[in-house]
């Protein structure tokens, strides 16, 4: 097997920070060594990798993409081939993405359709959640199996989009009920659809068509109240565990935190998009131009301090965990499948490959540590979804490392740095003060020197255990 050291570089822990050396042997971190270690116990690695002047932290785990989702009669543009070298572009090691089922359709079956597209096509480690879309009786059982014996610990229900994923109450509970027994973690996506759907008749009745008006007819009330309504609902299943995704307002930060405060087993995510992007910047662009920017829970006002809750929020810990809810449409042919009805425009951004480049800037601005950026980054979202090797930088772990260049620049753009795999990119013109300078997943470098060194199917299936996050 053989050897790598990772030397000279300044260590970033979720706790704390210190120059150090990694040895790696294989795919494994086997030592996090002193400077000047490694010579004095006469260790000469097989390859040595120079990170002087730059910041060594565990690979990013982004425990939320779609890759070639079926959505509003599209699929998400990034294949399981091009997301994941787009995420390994951006320091991602890991993604968790979804598998779904829908009514009338079997979980074992539509599990079995999600690996076939994932297998031999990854360039970085991979899991799936299940979305559970039709909670029926085969569906309940499906769900144990999973925990059991798939790896799958964590079922994502919806609130939203009736006739398509959404899930009634009485649903709800008894998904709930089945994870509280087997030890499984419920993902919710936390807005009112029933109420939603109203909205959105009316305002296409009244010929409101244009992309703002999907932000005006999901307010935040909706949120915040299916927020409220599955906590309730996870108490009464037995404190089931619950993490609400792709989290966008600050009524619904207010119902998790105190949820947290009762002592619950609550936690929450939230999306680049929704700490830097907004309503009036994006959506309400000239003429069609805001569809690029549609995905639900959708960008919020800048007049009601979302985004500054949501930072406060994160640093706090209310927010445990940052992943970007990639889900990438081209303009052409498919977010223009909503020209006239914004309800038709496929919901969706892609962000797989800036996560970690945002979120370092916001560290840069001082809304957060360096040691948050990698907690909420990869440290957390892997302890909250049973990755038990990834997320950490220590003997044991899997060498997924993220050798980072603070003194790099990064132009996110369409002619910039953009890998993924749409005509346009949701924050053309972003600077970060930082760079993704080389990335090695299971020991092997899969970007240097500005250039992908990866290979397709180098990336496996990781099966998942039980959440460690919990209370
Ligand atoms: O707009 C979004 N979020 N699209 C992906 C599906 C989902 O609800 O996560
Ligand atoms: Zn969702
Ligand atoms: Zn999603």
């Amino acid at each position: 097997m053989a050897t790598t050291l990772i030397s000279g570089g300044t260590v970033i822990s979720a706790v704390g920070r210190r120059e150090a050396d990694v040895l790696i042997d294989g795919e494994s971190i086997t030592a996090i060594l002193a400077p000047g270690q490694a010579a004095a116990f006469g260790i000469a690695a097989d390859r040595t990798i120079d990170a002087t002047g730059k910041y060594v932290v565990p690979g990013g785990v982004d425990v939320h993409t779609h890759m070639s989702l079926p959505f509003g009669g599209t699929e998400a543009s990034d294949t399981f081939e091009t997301g994941t070298i787009a995420a390994a572009w951006g320091g991602v090691t890991t993604i968790v993405d979804f598998a779904v089922q829908n009514t009338g359709t079997s979980v074992h079956e539509k599990l079995a359709e999600w690996h076939e597209k994932a297998a031999d096509n990854c360039s970085i480690d991979y899991g799936f959640h299940q979305i559970i879309g039709g909670v029926d009786e085969d569906a309940l059982k499906a769900m144990t199996y999973l925990v059991d014996n798939e790896g799958i610990t964590s079922f994502k229900l919806f609130m939203a989009y009736p006739g398509i994923l959404y899930s009634d109450d009485g649903q709800i509970l008894r998904a709930m009920q089945n994870a509280s027994e087997s030890g499984a973690l419920i993902m919710m996506h936390a807005e009112n659809g029933i109420a939603i759907d109203v909205l959105v008749a009316q305002a296409i009745a009244r010929g409101d068509t244009d992309p703002q008006f999907h932000s005006l007819t999901r307010p935040a009330e909706l949120e915040s109240e299916a927020t409220h309504r599955a906590i309730q609902l996870a108490k009464v299943a037995g404190n089931v565990p619950l993490y609400i995704v792709h989290m966008s307002a600050s009524g619904a930060l207010e119902e998790v935190a105190a949820a947290q405060h009762a002592g619950l087993n609550v936690f929450a995510e939230t999306c680049p998009q929704y700490l830097y992007l907004s309503l009036e910047d994006q959506l309400m662009q000239p003429g069609f131009e805001g569809a690029k920017w549609v995905c639900s829970t959708p960008l919020r006002t800048k007049h009601e301090h979302h985004q500054s809750d949501l930072w406060k929020g994160l640093r706090l810990n209310e927010l445990a965990v940052v992943s970007t809810d990639h889900c990438p449409f081209c303009f052409k042919d498919q977010k223009e499948l909503g020209l006239g009805d914004f309800s038709k425009i496929p919901n969706g951004i892609g962000g797989v490959e800036h996560r970690m480049e945002l979120i370092y800037q916001g560290v840069v601005a001082g809304e957060i540590s360096l040691e948050r950026w990698v907690e909420t980054c990869s440290t957390t979202p892997a302890r909250m979804f049973g990755l038990d090797k990834k997320g950490v930088l220590e003997p044991g772990a899997d060498a997924d490392v993220l050798i980072w260049d603070p003194n790099g620049r990064t132009k996110i753009g369409i002619n910039d740095k953009h890998h993924m795999n749409m005509d346009h990119s949701a924050y053309e013109g972003f600077e970060i003060d930082g760079k993704v300078d080389t990335v090695l997943s299971r020991g092997m470098v899969v970007v240097e020197d500005d250039t992908f060194k990866g290979r397709k199917g180098h990336g496996q299936f990781v099966k998942r255990g039980l959440s460690r996050y919990l209370h």
